[in-house]
């Protein structure tokens, strides 16, 4: 297993981009919208840092069935519980891969009538896009690697390492003390 970005680098990058935030949304009352499941452990963070008064809300989409390839697909697992009409809304999401879930969710989430839509990704994969999504904000760009830990799963498991790494399915080091 191979440490991409470590505690320290995902804190201090976080910091700035929550700067960036609180300066553009000074005066606002925005809602952030974390995609579940993976965004979870930097929502957590990023608001922490934040210097708004925030709300918060989920939405659960899913393109990948598991696995490592997407299929495709995007489908509406779980809904927003409140309106965003009318209101600034910050998306958070933990990785752009396609570019499929998040044009498929920028396009709903528009329909829906919100005074903004901003996006934050903490991860951007360098690839071809199927799907061209405009971002307001980018924690890291990362190669085409499929990665883990802060959040991000493989199958459901290593979403609570507090890093990003690289899965590499035959090392004996996995983060578990083994082979995965
Ligand atoms: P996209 O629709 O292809 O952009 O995929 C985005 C979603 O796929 C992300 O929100 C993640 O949930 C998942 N995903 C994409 N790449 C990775 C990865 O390298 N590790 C874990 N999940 C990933
Ligand atoms: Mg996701």
């Amino acid at each position: 297993m191979r440490v991409l970005l470590d505690r320290e680098q995902i804190e201090r990058r976080t910091r700035e981009l929550a700067r960036e935030i609180s300066r553009d949304f000074l005066g606002k009352n925005p809602v952030l919208i974390g995609i579940l499941k993976g965004s979870t452990m930097f929502l957590a963070d990023l608001m922490r840092r934040l210097d708004l008064d925030p709300e918060i809300d989920f939405i659960s989409i899913s393109s990948y069935a598991s696995g490592v390839t997407s299929s495709g697909t995007v489908r509406l697992l779980k809904d927003l519980d409140g309106d965003i009409s009318g209101r600034d809304v910050l998306v958070v999401e933990d990785i752009i891969d396609s570019g499929l879930s998040l044009s498929y969710l920028r396009k709903n989430l528009l329909s829906r009538n919100p005074r903004s839509l901003s996006i934050v990704t903490l991860l951007d994969k360098r690839v071809p896009r199927e799907r061209q999504v405009f971002v307001d904000y980018v924690g890291f760009e990362i190669e085409d690697l499929f990665v883990i830990g802060y959040g991000l799963d493989h199958a459901e498991h290593f979403r609570e390492l507090p890093y990003v790494a690289v899965l590499e399915p035959d090392d004996p080091s996995g983060p578990y003390g083994g082979p995965i």
